[in-house]
């Protein structure tokens, strides 16, 4: 049950660079973590002796941020003597819906499933044996999902944080005022990838190239370039999704992360009524600390803890393999 979820927003510090500025990201989490934690005790009426157990994000993300996540938890589990769990942020993006789920218990009568995880920085489709067991089936070649939404509408200064801003617009577009290009990677070991770079370059500097009809009168409108960037962007991810349910042979879709957010993603995942989709509520979508706990919670039922000399790093170790959180 999450008894509270305190999410501090910097976006209106890294809208005016159209982007997330890492030193000025690291500096706010040091300025703000005591009382983002100390409110978040508070919206659930705890006070710091009544915690059991402490976790944070150790990777992958921004690694100035991730450390100061990590010392302050470990500091308090320290302090505390009370376990401390380091998880990683694609596993607590894949745990996010099952927080909110209403079933039976899920996270021991689902598995398998396949886990498609959208972010700002990474695109994995996986299969997920475990909580803390996915195998990669396919990622991106080059930019992340959320990466090719943040630069599209950087370029076009539509606002920031993109995703957000591209599925708003792209509401009162027309998504077949552009064709873009789809990349063609069906061979082989990329069957299940995506790439987005090849989309980008179309959208940002050959818009008049895949124009569909006539230039408007005053020029293309905002929102058709939004509305059939976002057709194209969630085409390129759903035909790399299918091919893993065709390979895999599993129909339940787990996703996560923040693009899980998108409405045109959801719109059309709800039209394949063959397959069980669970996406999270919105505000567990992105970046959350609920999901961080909500995942050190299994962990810390099967006993596991993190030492203290548990560090972050930016990256996860390695795609298109067995990837243990840990
Ligand atoms: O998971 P998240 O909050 O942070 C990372 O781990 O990166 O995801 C942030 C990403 C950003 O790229 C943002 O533009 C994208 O999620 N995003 C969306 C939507 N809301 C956020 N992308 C598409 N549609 C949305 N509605
Ligand atoms: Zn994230």
């Amino acid at each position: 049950m999450i008894l509270s979820n305190v999410v501090a927003t910097q976006i209106p510090f890294h809208a005016e660079y159209n982007g997330v500025v890492p030193e000025i990201a690291s500096r706010m989490h040091t300025e703000w973590i005591s009382r983002v934690v100390q409110e978040a005790l508070d919206n659930a009426s705890l006070r710091p002796g009544d915690v059991d157990a402490v976790a944070a994000t150790a990777h992958p993300g921004l690694l100035g941020s991730l450390l100061v996540g990590l010392s302050f938890a470990k500091a308090f589990a320290w302090a505390k003597n009370i376990p401390f769990i380091a998880v990683d942020h694609m596993l607590a993006h894949l745990y996010a819906s099952r927080l909110v789920y209403s079933g039976p218990d899920p996270s021991t009568t689902e598995y398998p499933f396949l886990g498609l995880l959208v972010s700002g920085g990474h695109t994995i489709i996986c299969r997920a044996d475990n909580f803390d067991d996915i195998t990669i089936l396919g990622t991106t070649i080059d930019d992340a999902a959320g990466e090719a939404f943040d630069k599209v509408s950087k370029h076009y200064g539509f606002g920031y944080p993109g995703g957000a801003v591209i599925d708003k617009l792209a509401k009162t577009g027309n998504s077949n005022s552009f064709n873009f290009p789809m990349p063609n990677l069906h061979k082989g070991d990329h069957r299940c990838d995506v790439s987005y770079s090849g989309l980008k370059t179309a959208v940002v500097n050959q818009l008049a190239q895949f124009r569909v009809g006539p230039e408007p009168e005053g020029g293309d409108r905002s929102e058709d370039i939004a509305a059939s960037f976002q057709k194209t962007a969630v085409e390129i991810l759903l035909r790399a999704l299918f091919r893993a349910v065709e390979d895999s042979g599993l129909s339940t879709i787990i996703a996560g992360g923040g693009v899980a957010a998108n409405s045109y993603l959801r719109a059309k995942a709800a039209e394949r009524q063959d397959l069980r989709f669970v996406f999270p509520p919105l505000e567990l979508c992105g970046d959350n600390g609920a999901m961080v706990a909500g995942l050190a919670y299994k962990y810390l039922a099967s006993g596991e803890r993190s030492d203290l000399r548990a560090t972050a790093s930016a990256r996860v170790r390695s795609f298109k393999r067995q990837y243990k959180g840990r």
